[in-house]
């Protein structure tokens, strides 16, 4: 009976340094820092989520949705190209510095945009 009992205890103490060692320590947030993190993330969400709304629209018709095609068979393709040099062609092609035979096209397009758009669209094509 005894050694039966003793058994007892011993699970009893083993289980409850299992259940110890398992436990984790949970740190709450304080609302506020709950707040300020779900506006950040709102924030980053829908900058991305713009710039890449407004690619499709406005871009990957053309340009693929990966930026990897010749647009209408004719443009370089601009995957790979970095922000600056993307940024450069399309301010070029708003004040007639830079294009080919189908610069007109792409200045349509690009005019509409505000100057804004276009940093975060060269930014965005950059990294595809
Ligand atoms: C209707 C098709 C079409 C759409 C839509 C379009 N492009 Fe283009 N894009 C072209 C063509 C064609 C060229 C080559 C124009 C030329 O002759 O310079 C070009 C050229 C470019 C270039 C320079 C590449 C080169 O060949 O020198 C960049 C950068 C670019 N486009 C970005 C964009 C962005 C950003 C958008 C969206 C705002 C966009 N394009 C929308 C057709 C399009």
């Amino acid at each position: 009976m005894r050694i039966i009992l003793s058994m007892i205890v011993l699970l009893f103490l083993i289980g409850c340094g299992e259940e110890k060692s398992t436990q984790t320590q949970v740190i709450q947030p304080t609302k506020k820092e709950e707040q300020t993190a779900t506006i950040q993330i709102q924030k980053v969400a829908s900058k991305v989520l713009t710039t890449q709304e407004l690619f499709v629209k406005e871009c990957s018709s053309c340009h693929g949705k990966n930026a990897d095609k010749k647009a209408l068979g004719k443009s370089q393709i601009i995957k790979g190209w970095d922000a600056q040099k993307i940024l450069n062609a399309l301010n070029g092609y708003i004040n007639d510095s830079y294009g080919g035979d189908s610069k007109a096209l792409m200045k349509s397009r690009v005019t509409k945009l505000s100057s804004e758009e276009i940093t975060s669209l060269a930014e965005y094509i950059s990294k595809l």
